[in-house]
């Protein structure tokens, strides 16, 4: 811990005091080769966070479910009907305020591009 310490407060800051880096941006334009190549490092290093950083953040929007009882392992509901109506309505876009069942709220989140989920009716079969 103690070494990560003094990277941290030492050796980085150190680092960073010895790159080239101009007063403002169109300094930039005046750097020469061996002083892009020192920078280079740096942009690599922050590139690379930022990417791992959006990953993480996007990650989590490829989950159907992104709000609803998150720590269960799984989510099982029972719905019963009465055999007289004729058809339910079950949300699959995890959107409806009246999850499981369909609000219409999938058409607003559709509209938007983000996806195309929309809810799977059931039908009663008469006899
Ligand atoms: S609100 Fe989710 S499918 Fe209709």
């Amino acid at each position: 811990m103690e070494s990560f310490k003094n990277f941290l407060t030492v050796a980085f800051p150190q680092y960073l005091s010895k790159l080239p880096l101009p007063d403002d941006f169109q300094g930039f334009l005046t750097l020469s080769k061996e002083e892009w190549s020192s920078l280079l490092p740096l942009f690599v290093f922050v590139f690379t966070l930022s990417y791992l950083l959006s990953m993480s953040c996007t990650s989590s929007a490829k989950r159907a479910n992104n709000w609803r009882d998150l720590s269960n392992p799984k989510i099982v509901d029972k719905i019963t009907f009465k055999s007289d109506e004729e058809m339910l309505k079950v949300c699959r876009c995890w959107k409806s305020g009246t999850f499981p069942l369909c609000d219409g709220t999938h058409a607003e989140h559709c509209k938007s591009g983000a996806d195309n989920a929309g809810p799977a009716l059931i039908f009663h079969e008469k006899k």
